[in-house]
């Protein structure tokens, strides 16, 4: 495999989310807000780079939600591709195109793919037999399908996993299966598909991951790879039998749609074309505006995706690491046109309160919720993030440790440093730089200290270490704020302007590096600090220099950065993630099936009516019972009721309650007992007493 140590440019990618649902922040952690740092770094350094992303809007995952939300897919996707867009471009994520792959561009783009490779003769047709539901007359995707887990024997695991104990299934291990689409068994069906061979490609992908790679790539990336790679490649059908996705484009294959984990990396490369079609009618522009990098037509993307002096990084979750480092780059080299990637950087799950984060369990972030209570902060979630990146395993979000950040660091160094060293300047030389005078032992030592900084941060960066390059930057606010506790100008005032000029001077150096250092990690604080610097222009290539700005520069107007957040919004994030985590349990909760039809006379042959229970007391040797005695408006009866694990009697004496009174009488535990208080009972069996809203007289019918 040929290396390239010195690369023209760079395509980067972040996962292209599914447009089902809106999306938690934990996702942000894992595929975008590195992928950001990586792309503003490369800009600044004044790297060719185009960043793509887009909406994933293929697969089951669309029409399921259709079929919750009851809607169309089209409409399902509409919806979520923009609040998707919208947010990821809120938290400065700075795509130079978000594309979707319901566009003409990517099925035409992906059908050229799959027809390239079917023309070589490297798919494989097979025909297996796979479940079939006879009543919607439709093959089912192994999500239409749940039964009993083999494993554990959770009722309601899906064709592909159990979500009860995590196992990955396949739908004939499923004991009973039923299809989510009529409730009937399904039956088996011959279908025809075209598959990638993967076993095919053992060798070269031996030699590319686990020789050429072995040392780049991160330790969690690579072990995954070679545990598939040495677990035995097995062929992976590439086409599905759907009708919601890309046609596959042969005359034989009516029903039948490009598998969802063919179609999305390609799209990668169709958002490329878009984007270069686009700049080419002017009707768009790059997210870096200083960017020069020659002409752009429409066939500008082809250098991006064919020269192999394209640096290729695919930014994802520690979930997609097989499609991006094996079946992906199998296809592509298997086109025989196309680039593979250089490094796949992905991330482990970022945990929210110790516990998995999950929007369907209730127990997310979502991004457009904290943009919401949030608006003016996306860079405190940018940092709390970056400094909590699960690199090398999961990481956790807490809302107490996102304070922490912001209160201690944002606000206590970085902001609190800027602060000082500018109202001081306001205060003292008319907001103006003033004249280094000559430096003693400090002040060299913290122009050296600054001296290395970009060189820190560039090293951490290029190697994907994200976390470390985050602290080397946040370090160098540290630096200011130590060089002015050690210089004191606020106390040499009295005795020495022109020393204090030469202080503040320093601290602005320094303030003005962190203006351009902090832009991949804090874009928005960047900006609002080299406004209040009022500093032009500046690239990475000028960080590190003590001169950035010149004596007698007039500053713009200073502001706080940052703010503290108190402890009552954090308890209240708090307070909503339970909520939330509580009503979607509630609503979730499997519901006992139908009873038989019964006519309305058989209804109106029960008399229940409201009752007020007046005494109430333990029964001897039964722990269940309760002997309880009912005013039931005609008469005070005796009901022993199987309630003593959930209520003592103390606890149901004056209680009102709704009572069978005209069932027949039956002795329990040597008592008759005269008719049925009627409860609601929820999956765990905890019981609750069905009470009227208001007080009614007792002996009030229910109807
Ligand atoms: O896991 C996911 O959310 C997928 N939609 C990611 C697709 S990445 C790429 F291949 F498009
Ligand atoms: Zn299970």
């Amino acid at each position: 495999m040929i290396k390239h140590p010195d690369f023209k440019r760079y395509t980067v990618t972040s996962a292209l989310p599914y447009a089902n649902g809106p999306k938690h922040i934990g996702h942000l952690a894992g595929a975008y807000i590195p992928a950001d740092v990586y792309v503003r770094y490369l800009r600044l350094s004044g790297k060719d780079v185009v960043y793509v992303c887009g909406s994933d809007e293929h697969g089951t995952a669309i029409p399921n939600q259709a079929l919750k939300e009851g809607t169309t897919s089209t409409a399902i996707i509409d919806k979520y591709h923009a609040l998707i867009r919208d947010c990821l471009y809120q938290f400065g994520i700075s795509f130079d195109v978000y594309h979707r792959t319901s566009d003409p561009i990517h099925h035409q783009t992906s059908q050229e793919f799959f027809l390239n490779l079917y023309n070589k003769g490297l798919l494989t047709e097979e025909t297996s037999e796979q479940y079939f539901d006879e009543e919607a007359k439709a093959f089912l995707a192994d999500r239409y399908i749940v039964g009993t887990c083999p494993r554990c024997g959770h009722t309601n695991a899906y064709g592909d996993q159990c979500e009860k104990c995590g196992s990955t299934l396949s739908p004939r291990e499923l004991i009973n299966p039923r299809s989510t689409l009529s409730g009937q068994p399904p039956v088996l069906r011959a279908t025809k598909h075209w598959y990638l061979p993967l076993q095919d490609h053992e060798e070269w992908l031996r030699k590319w991951i686990l020789d050429s790679h072995k040392n780049d790539w991160k330790t969690n990336v690579y072990g995954q790879c070679k545990s598939w790679i040495d677990a035995g490649l097995q062929p992976r059908a590439m086409t599905r039998d759907l009708d919601w996705g890309i046609k596959v484009p042969l005359s034989d294959a009516a029903g039948k749609v490009l598998y969802v984990w063919f179609d999305a990396p390609i799209g990668y490369i169709s958002a490329t074309r878009a984007l270069f079609q686009e700049l080419s009618e002017g009707k768009r522009e790059f997210a870096s505006p200083q960017r020069d990098f020659g002409n752009v037509d429409r066939d500008g993307w082809k250098k991006y995706w064919e020269d192999e002096q394209t640096k290729l990084v695919h930014f994802v979750g520690k979930d997609n690491i097989v499609f991006h480092c094996i079946i992906f780059p199998v296809m592509l080299h298997s086109s025989d046109q196309f680039i593979i990637p250089d490094n796949v950087p992905a991330n482990e799950f970022m945990n929210l309160e110790g516990d998995k984060m999950s929007t369907s369990r209730g127990w997310s972030i979502e991004m457009h919720e904290y943009l919401t209570d949030f608006p003016d902060r996306p860079d405190v979630l940018r940092y709390s993030m970056l400094t909590n990146l699960p690199e090398a395993k999961d990481s956790e979000f807490t809302w107490k440790d996102f304070q922490a950040k912001n209160n201690n660091e944002l606000v206590a160094i970085f902001g609190n440093f800027v602060n000082r060293a500018l109202v001081l300047t306001q205060k003292y030389f008319e907001n103006k730089i003033p004249i280094r005078g000559e430096c003693n032992e400090i002040d060299l030592k913290a122009i050296t200290s600054l001296n290395a900084f970009p060189g820190l941060i560039s090293t951490s960066i290029e190697n994907y270490r994200f976390r470390e390059a985050t602290a080397h930057m946040m370090d160098l606010a540290r630096l200011g704020n130590k060089y002015l506790a050690e210089t004191e100008p606020w106390k040499v005032a009295k005795t020495d302007m022109p020393r204090v000029g030469t202080i503040l001077n320093i601290a602005l150096q320094i303030a003005a590096n962190l203006s351009i250092v902090s832009e991949p990690f804090l874009p928005f604080t960047s900006k609002k600090l080299k406004d209040m610097l009022n500093l032009g222009n500046v690239n990475w290539s000028h960080a590190g220099s003590e001169n950035l700005l010149p004596k007698g520069h007039a500053l713009g107007q200073a502001s706080l950065l940052f703010e503290k957040i108190e402890d009552t919004v954090i308890e209240a994030q708090i307070k909503k993630l339970m909520d939330t985590k509580n009503e979607v349990a509630l609503a979730s909760q499997p519901v006992m099936p139908l009873k038989p039809e019964i006519t309305f006379d058989d209804f109106s042959k029960m008399d229940i009516r409201v009752g007020k229970i007046v005494e109430a007391e333990k029964v001897d040797k039964s722990k269940k019972l309760l002997k309880l005695k009912v005013d039931t408006g005609i008469d005070v009866r005796t009901v022993m009721s199987g309630i003593a694990e959930h209520f003592s009697p103390e606890a149901v004496i004056g209680k009102q309650v709704t009572i069978l009174v005209n069932l027949a009488p039956r002795k329990i535990m040597g008592v008759e007992s005269q008719g049925m208080i009627l409860m609601a009972e929820d999956k765990d069996g905890v019981l609750r007493l069905l009470q009227p809203s208001e007080a009614v007289a007792a002996g009030s019918k229910i109807s």
